[in-house]
């Protein structure tokens, strides 16, 4: 019998709206995390006014000079790390309105759910069953690290016009910075898990990322 195009496209282990969410959203994580790397080593200060200082041997400058301009390079790519976090604001938005709209057993929240109802009621493959619960529980985790960099991040973006005093902003940036080793702890053990679900029991779990699966 022939299979009806519509039903096997609704059968696609993931949609082509999380699909492209997910790549959009490595790519924008991306570029912020390159900023950040940016301008904690090119644009390092005191590195630069050393490195300037050795390298320019019959011009002089002073630190205060050097410095300035460097400050200027850092603003000139943190103005590109903003336009990457709006990115990432819209594309949380989208992954939010996108939960409504997803087939009932693609919900995030539903998943969530049956996989820590099976996790309780199963007696075999207990191992199994806990894994793939602990799996989704991280997604929760990094879904709500996502918020807390987007609400810092626009916090820090409109202090000015939000009236927010030096000192709390000072605090709202030390969990924005904070929270990056926490999005990068996620990045390296999701990596390593894809890897190694690819080994052994998913095989192809990263095409079926790509392509939808079925
Ligand atoms: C910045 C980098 C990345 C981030 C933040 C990220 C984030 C996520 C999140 C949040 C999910 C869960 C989606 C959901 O079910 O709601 C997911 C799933 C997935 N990601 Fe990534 N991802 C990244 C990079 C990658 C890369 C480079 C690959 C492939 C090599 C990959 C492969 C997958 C696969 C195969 C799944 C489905 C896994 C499953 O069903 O449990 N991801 N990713
Ligand atoms: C994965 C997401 C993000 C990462 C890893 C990240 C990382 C960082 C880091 C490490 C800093 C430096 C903090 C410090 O100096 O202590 C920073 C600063 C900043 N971030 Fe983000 N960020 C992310 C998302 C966002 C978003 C969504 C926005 C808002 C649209 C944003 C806006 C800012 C602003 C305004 C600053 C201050 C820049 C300055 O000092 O002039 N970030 N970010």
């Amino acid at each position: 019998m022939e299979t009806n195009p519509q039903s096997k496209q609704e059968k696609r282990k993931y949609s082509s709206a999380l699909r492209l969410w997910h790549w959009l959203n490595t790519l924008v994580i991306t570029g912020l995390l390159t900023t950040v790397l940016i301008n904690s080593t090119l644009n390092d200060r005191r590195g630069a006014v050393q490195a300037y200082q050795e390298n320019t041997k019959n011009v002089s400058l002073d630190a205060a000079q050097i410095q300035s301009v460097i400050h200027q390079q850092e603003d000139r790519v943190w103005d590109i790390h903003i336009y990457f976090g709006y990115a990432l604001t819209a594309l949380l938005v989208f992954r939010l309105v996108l939960e409504f709209f997803q087939l009932a057993d693609q919900k995030f929240i539903r998943i969530l759910k049956v996989t820590y109802q099976h996790y309780k009621e199963t007696k075999e493959h207990r191992f199994k069953a806990q894994k793939k619960f602990g799996v989704k529980l991280v997604y929760a985790v990094f879904y709500l690290l996502l918020l807390v960099m987007v609400s810092t991040g626009l916090t820090l973006v409109f202090k000015n016009d939000l009236g927010i005093p030096k000192t709390i902003s000072h605090n709202v940036k030390e969990v924005h910075g904070f929270s990056m080793y926490l999005i990068l702890a996620f990045i390296a053990a999701h990596l390593m898990g894809v890897y190694l679900a690819e080994r052994k029991d998913q095989k192809g779990i990263t095409s079926d990322m790509i392509n939808g699966g079925d």
